[in-house]
This record gives structure tokens, sequence and C-alpha cells, in this order.
């Protein structure tokens, strides 16, 4: 079965026995609640134009530990500190330099966080005892609503469990959290899909920390100077990898390899997640999700895949395999080709 993959939000929503409110972002009295939840020290997933948030008032301790507990997450894994506008940021950081300003004047609100030295009175909870702080101000339009309407800074990782796919629609939120947080404001999908490109602005010269939809190309442009970046598929940053998986095993090759794979493996069932063409004669043992060729919208409908390609598993009696087929070894798949190294394995 070969089903062309065009995501829409579904409207199956179980919220754990109503102990997760579902609000909507086309209410402003939802918005409002939303912001109420959070200045009360709650947990809310908000949308942000790169996945769900999950938003803890980044000023208070206990709702910091709360949201580390809910998502078993490790205290030495920090939290990015959303912020309203680049004003914000003396609340957060010092020795602002005047690259940070100059990148946020290009790229804010948007999907890059800015990494600086920590202010001396910011709590250690958020910055996992860390003597750097994250920021970045997004620009969702619903996010930068709740941020003035609760006038806070908001922490927000992705609204999944730690080791899971990240969230881009309500529904994958209330698959992972639903009747662990207080609420879940619904927006629709987020568009970009991944998360935020992570430039280290502390050391002399700019690194990415994690790539993202702004490129090396991008950042390097603004800056007027050179920008240092990871290999897009290597490990070597130890600490900084975190690994996340869908529910079956993932596997990551070239098409030519999947194709021959699944006639090799007669016992198995796979959900195929692929861009080119997909020949496989004769063998029913697989469903195959279509992603698009163009790495942006790839990357917006990634995690969305990966979390269809579990359901297709799961529907499977046999059993299941995910087979990724690899992006080209190109700048503008520097993202997708970070996120699916974590959540692959080679065979
Ligand atoms: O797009 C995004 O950035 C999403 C949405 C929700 O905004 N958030 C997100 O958060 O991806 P998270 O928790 O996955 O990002 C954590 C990463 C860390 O792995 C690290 O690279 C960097 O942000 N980071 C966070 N706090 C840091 C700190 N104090 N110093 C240095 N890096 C930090
Ligand atoms: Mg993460």
């Amino acid at each position: 079965m070969e089903k062309l993959f065009v995501f829409s939000s579904s409207s199956r929503k179980t919220n754990g026995d109503g102990r997760t409110r579902l609000l909507s972002a086309t209410n402003p009295g939802d918005i409002q609640e939303a912001a109420d939840l959070l200045r009360a020290g709650e947990l809310v997933a908000i949308p942000t134009e790169t996945v769900y948030g999950l938003g803890a008032d980044a000023s208070n301790e206990e709702a910091l530990l709360k949201l580390y507990e809910t998502k078993k997450r490790p205290q030495n894994h920090p939290f990015i500190i959303h912020v309203a506008s680049f004003e914000d940021l003396p609340k957060w950081a010092k020795n602002i330099p005047l690259r940070a300003k100059k990148l946020a004047d290009a790229f804010w609100p948007g999907p890059l966080t800015l990494q600086l030295q920590k202010a001396d009175h910011v709590n250690n909870v958020v910055t996992g005892g860390l003597n750097t702080v994250a920021l970045r101000c997004p620009a969702h339009p619903i996010f930068l609503k709740v941020l003035k309407a609760a006038n806070i800074s908001i922490a927000a990782p992705p609204a999944n469990l730690q080791k899971t796919v990240s969230p881009t629609t309500a529904d994958h939120v209330l698959d992972g959290l639903a009747g662990k947080i207080a609420a879940v404001l619904d927006a629709g999908t987020c568009e970009y899909g991944i998360e935020s490109t992570v430039i280290d602005l502390t050391s002399q010269i700019p690194q990415i920390l994690r790539h993202g939809p702004i490129s090396q190309a991008m950042l390097e442009e603004v800056l007027g100077e050179a920008v240092l970046s990871p290999d897009a598929a290597s490990d070597s940053i130890p600490g900084r990898v975190v690994h996340y998986h869908p529910k079956n095993p993932a596997l990551r090759m070239s098409l030519e390899e999947i194709q021959r794979y699944v006639i090799i493996t007669p016992k198995k069932w796979f959900a195929i997640v692929h861009h080119s063409p997909l020949h496989i004669k004769g063998d029913g043992r697989y469903v195959s999700i279509l992603l698009p060729r163009k790495s942006r919208e790839y990357a917006s409908s990634f995690y969305a895949a990966l979390h269809e390609a579990d359901k297709d598993c799961f529907e499977i009696k046999g059993e299941c395999e995910i087979l990724i087929e690899e992006p080209p070894k190109t700048p503008e798949w520097d993202g997708v080709r970070d996120r699916l190294a974590k959540a692959t394995t080679k065979p």
C-alpha cells in the first residue's frame, strides 16, 4: 500500500480523563487561560513555529522542576528560554555581544536560539547548572500572545517525553502527555516541523550546536564571518546529543538498500518513509509514506511521518521496522539529517 503523506490534523483527542484541558488558539479566552495557568506554575503545551513546546514559567523553580520530572529529562539538560523580544535578553544574559543583536535583527522572532553567558542572578535550574543560557523569541503568533498575556519568559522543551519523537500537532502532545500536564493550546500543525537552530555566541568563533531551519549559510551571511558547524550526522559532541526514537525499531538507508533489505528480510513488515520513487516488486509487506522532495517541506512533515509510521506498525500484527530513506548530503538537509541520525540506527 502506498500513500502520499499530506499531513492534516485529526480530531482524535484523548485528554487523560479530563486532567489535561484542551484549549483552542482561536478562542481569546483560551489564550488568557493558558497564560494564567503558566503564571500559576502549571505546565502548558503551546505551539511554536518549530514544534509544540511544553511551557513553564522560566523564573519559577518549582514549575521548572515539574517540567524536568514530567518530561523525564535529566536535570543537567537545560531548557531554552522563550522571550517576547530582544529587549528581554538582559533579564537572562550578560555581556551580550553585537553578534546577538545582528542575529536577532535578522531572524527574530523565529527559529534561532542564541547561547549566551548567563546573568549572575539566573537560577541554575533553568540552565541545568551551566553558566550559559539559551534564548529565543519564537515566531508563532499564538506563542507570542501567550508570552504577552502572561508577561513572563517561558522555558519550553518539545512537549513530549524525553527520547520520543517531538510533537508537531496537539494530538502528538496528548499521545505522550495526556493527563500529565495542565493544558494543551491547539493551533494546528507547526510550520517548520524541526526544532530551532542553536548557535553558541560565547566562544571566539560562533558555532552551531544544533542544526535547524536557519542554516549555516544564512548565519554567515548576516554575521559576515565564518560559523563553525558540526557534521550534521555525527555524534561527535558527547552530552549534547540526545537520541530519541520512534516506538518501533527505525533504520536509515539509501533507497537501493531499502529495496534490497525488504526482499532479503522475509519475515518482517515495514513502514517505509521515503522521498524518491520506491520499487519493490510483488511484495505487500510494507506501508509506504512518501514525503516531499524539498528539504523545507520534508522537514515540516518529518516528525509527523515518524508518528504515522509508528501507528502503521502497531496496526500490523507481525514484527515491524521503520525504514527511512537517507536524504542528500547537502547543506539544506543538515537539519533533517541531524534529526534522522538521532532517531535511527544504521543497519
Ligand atoms: O525549536 C525549539 O527550539 C523547541 C521549541 C519548543 O522552541 N525547543 C527545543 O528545546 O528544542 P530543547 O529543550 O530540545 O532544546 C535544548 C537544547 C539543548 O540541547 C542545548 O543545545 C540548548 O538547547 N541549550 C538549552 N539551554 C542551554 C544552556 N543553558 N546553555 C547552552 N545550550 C543550551
Ligand atoms: Mg530535544
